[in-house]
């Protein structure tokens, strides 16, 4: 019999803090679980502002799993990584994430532009991540968006209400540091885990408080 591997769906879109993306990533290819990614375009303009990217990353082409791993492994590092990444077109609203019928256990959003929010939460679906945000809030699947911004508006904060109304988790990129950071990675990992947490995906980092 064909086992089938919990799916998930990893987007990322054009807020600053590309770098959350990326140790999402890092940890994902590490672990025994389907990925499906969607970037959008705005993600790659941001993460090219945000990192130095090995010399060949040519972010005008389209983005492939060997282009992933290379960037995961100039970044952190050759590992042994799963091969569980399928990358999704972000403009195809016809692809499989576009629908109900296709069966994952969660979405993250991470980072989640304002912009990207706003669609979701307006119910507007013009690219892939948009609308697979749309098909998790109405099958009533695991919906986690990451959004990087301060302040925030009266408009902001309402799509905010709006979407967890609706079931989604806001979770904001503000790591604690209680866990005494000594890196950017550090950082990251902290919101990364609470991510993977909220996914039901038990991969932690940071140790857990424990008081
Ligand atoms: C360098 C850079 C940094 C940005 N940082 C943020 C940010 O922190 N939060 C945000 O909501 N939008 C940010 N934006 C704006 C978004 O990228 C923009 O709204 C875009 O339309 C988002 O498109 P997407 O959601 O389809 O990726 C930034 C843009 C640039 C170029």
């Amino acid at each position: 019999m064909e086992t089938t591997r919990e799916r998930h769906i990893l987007a990322f879109s054009g807020g600053s803090g590309s770098g959350y993306a990326l140790r999402l990533l890092e940890h994902a290819s590490l672990m025994p679980h389907d990925f499906h990614l969607v970037f959008s375009d705005n993600f790659f303009r941001v993460l090219e502002k945000e990192f130095k990217l090995p010399a060949d990353f040519d972010q005008s082409a389209s983005i492939t799993v060997s282009k992933v791993h290379s960037l995961l492994n100039f970044l952190f590092g050759s590992k042994d990584r799963e091969n569980n990444f399928k990358i999704l077109p972000f403009r195809d609203i016809g692809s499989e994430a576009a629908s109900g019928s296709a069966s994952y256990k969660s979405m993250a959003i991470v980072p989640c532009s304002m912009k990207t929010l706003a669609s979701i939460s307006a119910g507007i679906t013009t690219n892939l991540i948009e609308r697979a945000a749309d098909v998790s809030l109405k099958e009533r699947r695991t919906l986690i968006l990451v959004p990087r911004e301060t302040p925030y508006s009266l408009i902001q904060i309402r799509n905010m209400e709006t979407l967890t109304l609706a079931g989604a988790t806001i979770m904001p990129a503000s790591p604690g540091f209680y866990h005494k950071p000594e890196s950017f990675n550090d950082l990251y990992d902290f919101i990364v885990d609470r991510i993977l947490q909220h996914m039901k995906l038990p991969y932690r980092k940071i140790t857990p408080w424990q008081g």
